[in-house]
């Protein structure tokens, strides 16, 4: 879904010549509290006039500057008087359209940590360490600089890794700013954005929503009727709101209860979407054929299969009933945008075969109204709390969407859910209790079919495993197991002994990520 030029004016217009840091950068400008857009080289002149940002910066890109076919900006965008910073590609750009030279690098190609020395730290580069690492990624240099160029900043390879025409406002890095391993990139984009900029810092999660909510009124128009999957995670709900803020009792939400719930998981979204938002919401409970369908399959990917299968068949079922719903709204943030593209053959190369209860194919034949898709998760939380979701929801550790069939090993059937479920309610009642899931990516139970003998009461139990995980990560894509305070695990340990029939020993899983993996199925 694209924005509509109906966002405020000024701040920063970032030229997108392909870069896969792209989203990142508006990022870091949004995390400055200034307004930013994204648009293709083609348009930038076009959206320029219509935007009148502060100042442009020029993204990096795959290709090089002096192919006949790369990506071209209209060089008129150098007359408009307001600062430009080229990063990469988007440097190249710039000092070629400023009389410099451009070649391939040969024995300057960079790729990675470097080592940045700099020799002007006025301006661009005040506050900046004297010598600090830059993350490069280069295969062509500059060669030669267009006049009225200055060098701030070397690295060994690299003469012109930071240049500026300071009359002009005209900067350039050859390295990437915006990611986390450039150790001052983030001084760099604000002494850019708002030292030399002097953008203005009113942009916040509050108009970040009423921007996201006019994008969805233009695109679905005034009669356009979305449906769409509502999990209760905090991505669906999210989007789901600004949804429906943009067009009321137009959408129609779809709650699919698989069995696979934890505890109180279907009637929490129903009082909060229904009660206090009062939204359309339909809740099917296909449970039984879930779980019928599930009888048997121990092998988990199958589990994974049937259970995709069987949501997106439920699914269009229910989307058929809203006949005049030409729009499918879903959830989708930014990296599952990157993983998607991946693996559809992308270039990015981290894959993950996870299925995503939102993700529906694409012969339902609906647009997609994707309000969330340029933003990153901590972002969708931010605005989730400004437009009043509860904490509770907000913050919400991930649940994925095969639900509990991953952490039931084996056979999932209704016997073993049972048991599991209550465990899994002790462990998020402890935890949450002493506030400590706050530093914690996710904590639950899993049932192991493990029969071992154990003793309640003065008689004999032979009965199954319950494991706790508890785990810590920035994306998921690592974790590292956490252990939590004893008397906590005491608690923990002595109720679900005590309250669960069905487990006669607790067991701690104290593997990282890799190799193991978070889920244990
Ligand atoms: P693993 O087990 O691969 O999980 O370390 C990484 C993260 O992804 C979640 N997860 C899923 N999420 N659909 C989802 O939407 C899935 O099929 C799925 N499998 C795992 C998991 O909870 C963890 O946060």
């Amino acid at each position: 879904m694209s924005q509509p030029h109906s966002g405020p004016s000024g701040g920063v217009l970032i030229v997108d010549f392909g870069a896969q840091y792209c989203q990142l950068i508006a990022r870091r400008v949004r995390e400055l509290g200034v307004y930013s857009r994204i648009t293709v080289p083609e348009r930038a002149l076009f959206t320029f006039e219509h935007m009148r940002p502060d100042a442009v910066i020029l993204s990096g890109g795959p290709r090089s500057v002096y192919e006949h076919d790369a990506p071209q900006l209209d060089a008129a965008i150098l007359q408009k008087g307001v600062p430009v910073l080229g990063i990469c590609y988007g440097l190249q750009w710039l000092a070629q359209h400023s009389g410099g030279l451009v070649t391939p690098a040969q024995s300057g190609a960079e790729y990675g940590r470097t080592e940045l020395e700099v020799t002007d730290a006025a301006d661009l580069l005040a506050g900046c360490r004297q010598r600090g690492i830059v993350w490069m990624s280069h295969g062509d240099k500059v060669a030669k600089l267009g006049p009225g160029f200055l060098v701030l900043a070397k690295s060994e390879p690299c003469p012109f890794a930071v240049v500026g025409d300071r009359a002009r406002r005209f900067f350039g890095l050859q390295f990437h700013p915006e990611v986390a391993h450039t150790e001052d990139g983030a001084i760099m984009l604000k002494n850019f954005v708002l030292g030399i900029a002097k953008c203005r810092t009113d942009w916040n999660p509050g108009n970040i929503v009423d921007n996201k909510v006019a994008a969805v009124k233009k695109l679905v128009g005034h009669d356009g009727e979305v449906v769409m999957g509502l999990s209760g995670g905090v991505d669906s709900s999210v989007a789901a709101v600004i949804i429906h803020r943009a067009i009321g009792d137009r959408l129609h939400c779809v709650f699919v209860d698989n069995g696979l719930l934890r505890a109180g998981e279907r009637d929490g979204v129903e009082r909060l979407f229904r009660e206090e938002h009062h939204m359309d919401l339909r809740v099917v409970d296909a449970s039984d054929r879930f779980l019928d369908e599930l009888r048997g399959v121990t092998d988990p990917e199958r589990k994974r299969k049937i259970i995709g299968r069987i949501f997106i068949e439920v699914f269009r079922q229910e989307a058929k009933r809203c006949r005049k719903a030409h729009f499918l709204g879903q959830g989708t943030l930014y990296p599952d945008v990157i993983e998607s593209v991946a693996a559809h053959g992308g270039a990015t190369s981290t894959i993950k075969s996870h299925h995503n209860v939102g993700g529906l194919p694409e012969d339902l034949d609906m647009t997609l109204v994707e309000p969330l898709r340029d933003l990153f998760k901590d972002e969708a939380r931010a605005i989730g709390r400004t437009m009043g979701l509860p904490a509770s929801l907000v913050d919400r550790q991930p649940f994925p969407g095969p639900g509990l069939a991953v952490r039931c090993l084996g056979e999932v059937t209704r016997e073993k859910l049972v048991p599991l479920r209550a465990a899994d309610k002790i462990v998020r009642e402890e935890i949450e209790a002493k506030g400590l899931h706050k530093g914690l990516w996710q904590y639950f139970a899993v049932h192991v079919p493990q029969k071992t003998v154990g003793v309640k009461g003065d008689a004999r139990v032979y009965e199954d495993i319950c494991v706790l995980r508890v785990v810590s990560s920035q994306d998921a894509m690592t974790a590292d197991w956490e252990l939590l305070p004893v008397d906590v695990l005491k608690r923990i340990s002595n109720r679900i002994l005590n309250e669960v029939k069905g487990f006669s020993r607790v067991c701690l899983d104290v593997s990282s990520k890799p190799p193991a993996t978070i889920e244990w199925e």
